[in-house]
């Protein structure tokens, strides 16, 4: 028996990666059988006027409404959604130890962990959130248990279960043979389940409370059972000089994590904000992804990752909402919040290009001209940022050939935007054509249905 057609007919809006640009197609048609795109046609005239049978049933897409890729949020804390929008008032490290890891230890109760994680994974879907990279807790049971909920569902995630072995409070630590042997424990059980949707990530916290064979031992496992590695780099400065401190060895950070076999194809990097450009080729040499957390960055003041220059030096990026550090559940509200610091960004560069400039030079007018014709590359645009959101987040979680976009063979992950959520009367929108519908949505969409 072949299975059923659906054909959903209006406008799309994807990142075309052979092109390298957004798409916009006013009036396409997709074509789904067992969950997978069959066709994708930009000319859907033709088959407009098809009526719905029994093999296979047509949604038509109102002038108000377009299809998006789901979005990816390549880096969030499930346990920290109690405390979010704590915190404001203190750097990363004093904010953990103060707000956050009395927190994730009371994930040791699954009944507390259940009612937390359920609440979060519908958060996340409600924003629009189809496929998630989650961090844990230490606790092994309570992220099986964030593992089954997330399935259960309908969201595709990756999921890791903390390892951390020193510097941790005393109530909220591992040995480093506890750290390994349930981090084993963790994927084997995760194995067992055989999930269509979820599957393990290796996530060393970072290497403030992860020593060298803490980092080692996890490289690891990740090698022997194939697995992808999450973890954060470069947030802070005053992260950056604990690690220096704990590996003198080590000139950078990142090479820290190269050291410990970390950095794989594999591999995502929360934050990635202070980095040399040895480090970024470095990255790049891995084919190791970066997680831009804009949202987290302000919050925490831990400064701007200049995605533009990332981007030109070959590295992947996806974006991440970081919560609890991060305030919102939106990978909407993060690609706008790229869009501001990357614009911030740019603008203070020039800033101090004109002032360089015009120290070095006494005539103002050669000044000026020098510095509205300077090297600096134009700050991200909202274009760029929804390819971090979708394609780049697949790319990262290495599920570009299931979802990212709406090529062919891909899964049918899709997110229908409704510009006239309240059903007005009168379609507000009618006069814009289908970018200008988008740029709307980008800047000031929400989850509201
Ligand atoms: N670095 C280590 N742990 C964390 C965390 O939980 N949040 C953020 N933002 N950075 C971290
Ligand atoms: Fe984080």
């Amino acid at each position: 028996m072949t299975s059923k057609v659906d054909i959903f007919i209006g406008s799309i809006i994807h990142w075309n990666s052979e092109a390298d640009q957004i798409e916009y197609i006013e009036q396409a048609a997709i074509t789904v059988q067992d969950g997978r795109i069959t066709e994708l046609s930009s000319n859907a005239t033709h088959i407009s006027h098809l009526q719905s049978t029994q093999s296979n049933s047509i949604t038509l897409l109102s002038s108000a409404q377009f299809l998006i890729p789901g979005l990816i949020d390549a880096h969030i804390h499930a346990p920290q959604y109690p405390n979010l929008g704590l915190g404001v008032d203190l750097p990363l490290l004093k904010w953990l130890d103060k707000y956050i890891f009395a927190l994730e230890r009371k994930f040791e109760d699954l009944i507390f962990a259940k009612h937390v994680y359920t609440k979060v994974v519908d958060k996340m879907i409600a924003h629009g959130t189809t496929t998630a990279c989650y961090f844990g807790t230490i606790h092994t049971d309570s992220c099986l248990l964030l593992a089954d909920i997330v399935q259960s569902k309908g969201q595709r995630a990756l999921v890791g279960k903390v390892n951390m072995t020193v510097n941790c409070p005393q109530d909220y630590g591992e040995t480093l043979q506890e750290s390994l042997e349930e981090t084993e424990r963790f994927v084997a059980e995760m194995k067992k389940k055989n999930y269509s949707m979820v599957q393990p990530i290796i996530t060393p916290r970072f290497a403030v409370t992860c020593e060298m064979a803490t980092l080692q031992g996890l490289a690891q496992i990740a090698s022997k059972h194939n697995l992808p590695i999450q973890t954060h780099l470069s947030e802070n400065s005053d992260e950056i000089a604990t690690v220096l401190k704990m590996n003198p060895g080590c000139r950078t950070y990142t090479e820290v994590y190269e050291r410990a076999g970390l950095l794989t194809k594999k591999t995502i990097l929360a934050h990635s904000i202070h980095l040399s450009d040895d480090e970024l080729a470095s990255i790049q040499q891995h084919s190791a992804s970066i997680v831009h957390c804009p949202t987290s960055n302000c919050f925490l003041q831990s400064g701007v990752c200049d995605t533009v220059k990332t981007m030109y030096r070959g590295v992947n990026i996806a974006l991440g909402t970081d919560m609890g550090a991060g305030y919102s559940p939106s990978i909407l509200e993060v690609m706008r919040r790229a869009v501001d610091v990357s614009s911030v960004l740019t603008s203070c560069r020039k800033k101090e290009e004109k002032a360089k400039s015009s120290s070095d030079i006494q005539n103002q007018d050669e000044a000026e001209k020098m510095s509205s014709g300077t090297k600096l590359r134009p700050p991200l645009n909202f274009e760029r940022a929804f390819q971090f959101a979708t394609m780049g987040g697949a790319t990262a979680l290495n599920l570009a050939d299931k979802v990212g976009n709406f090529s062919v063979g891909k899964q049918f992950d899709a997110l229908l935007i409704n510009l006239d959520a309240v059903n007005s009367p009168v379609d507000f929108t009618a006069h814009l054509n289908v970018q200008e519908k988008f740029v709307k949505f980008f800047f000031t969409g929400d989850d509201r249905i």
